[in-house]
């Protein structure tokens, strides 16, 4: 069991937006510390990737959960920042020319359009175990360390995330219906949710039913995460969402299987089933009810 040291800091009253703001915020501050100083065009590619932009939503869940069972902040925050370090590579990745092809990400140039692809494979490629050196740093016991270490590696792995990948690009598994996309988008975004929503419950030693019920919060909620990003790519300016817009127009998403109306619903109707999973927590888990509708609202 990890020792709890102190609690997260006290909740100011204040919106969900606001509050979203100053976690990214003290997340930001881990990130730009544990990336090396830009004085090599790897690492000022790294930083030019990592830092300066993106929601951090993954990290707030993370911090979220960690409220929850009063794990120390500075082991919520470094858990975030692992996440989101992971969280970026695979979008450098995900921008490349082999697979989206996108130009534009979070307002920039994407990493290969300012650095080159071979930089950006690399840069890819230097974040992976960034990510995992800063959990095995964690100021927790071996054991804890390893459990997290483990639980990254396979969400992300190719029984994870590179799989999900794969079937998105149309490499692996059929892609035809609904069922098959939702697969999909638990193996290539839910999944990196679920380990987020965990996290907290895991290092607050929180008993294995909560445990399930915040990871199974975490899959419904990336599964309707993905729903308003794929309505999103068909739908909105790129000046709204800061990315290449309509990427994805020629794959099979739940935007071109079941139009913009119906997987507004069933977005909703995603939405309300991840809030029934954490209804017991009852308003102890109002921030990741929040986190939850201010993700829905992206699609409005
Ligand atoms: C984009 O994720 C990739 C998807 C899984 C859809 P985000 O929308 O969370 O990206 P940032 O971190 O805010 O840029
Ligand atoms: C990407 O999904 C998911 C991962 C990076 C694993 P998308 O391709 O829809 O993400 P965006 O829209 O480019 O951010
Ligand atoms: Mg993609
Ligand atoms: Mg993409
Ligand atoms: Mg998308």
């Amino acid at each position: 069991m990890v020792q709890l040291k102190r609690n997260l800091a006290p909740l100011r009253d204040e919106p969900f937006e606001q509050q979203l703001k100053s976690v990214a915020a003290q997340v930001e501050d881990v990130l730009d510390h544990i990336l090396s100083p830009p004085t090599t065009r790897l690492h000022e590619a790294m930083r030019y990737s990592v830092l300066g932009g993106g929601k951090r939503l993954r990290a707030f869940l993370v911090y979220a959960t960690s409220h929850l069972y009063s794990v120390p902040l500075e082991i919520a925050l470094k858990t975030g920042a692992a996440l989101e370090i992971v969280h970026a590579y695979s979008l450098v990745h995900d921008d490349l020319p082999a697979m989206d092809d996108a130009t534009l990400r979070r307002n920039k140039p994407t990493c290969h359009k300012a650095y080159g692809e071979a930089t950006a494979v690399l840069v890819g490629d230097a974040l992976i175990p960034l990510a995992f050196e800063m959990l095995s740093s964690l100021p927790l016991s071996k054991a804890a360390r390893l459990v997290l270490i483990k639980a990254l590696s396979k969400v992300i792995g190719s029984q994870g995330l590179v799989a999900g990948q794969m079937m998105d690009l149309g490499q692996e598994g059929p892609k035809t219906n609904v069922k098959d996309l939702l697969e999909l988008q638990r193996l290539k975004t839910g999944l990196l949710f679920s380990f987020a929503t965990e996290a907290g419950a895991f290092l607050g030693g929180a008993p294995l039913k909560d445990r399930e019920a915040l990871k199974n919060f975490g899959l419904l909620f990336g599964q309707m995460f993905q729903m308003v990003d794929d309505w999103l790519d068909g739908c909105a300016a790129e000046k709204v969402t800061g990315k290449s817009a309509q990427q994805d127009k020629d794959k099979v998403t739940f935007l071109s299987l079941l139009g913009p109306t119906v997987l507004q619903e069933q977005a909703k109707k995603t939405l309300e089933e991840a809030l029934e999973v954490i209804a017991p927590f009852s308003e102890k888990a109002d921030l990741l009810k929040e986190a939850g509708y201010y993700a829905f609202r992206c699609a409005k």
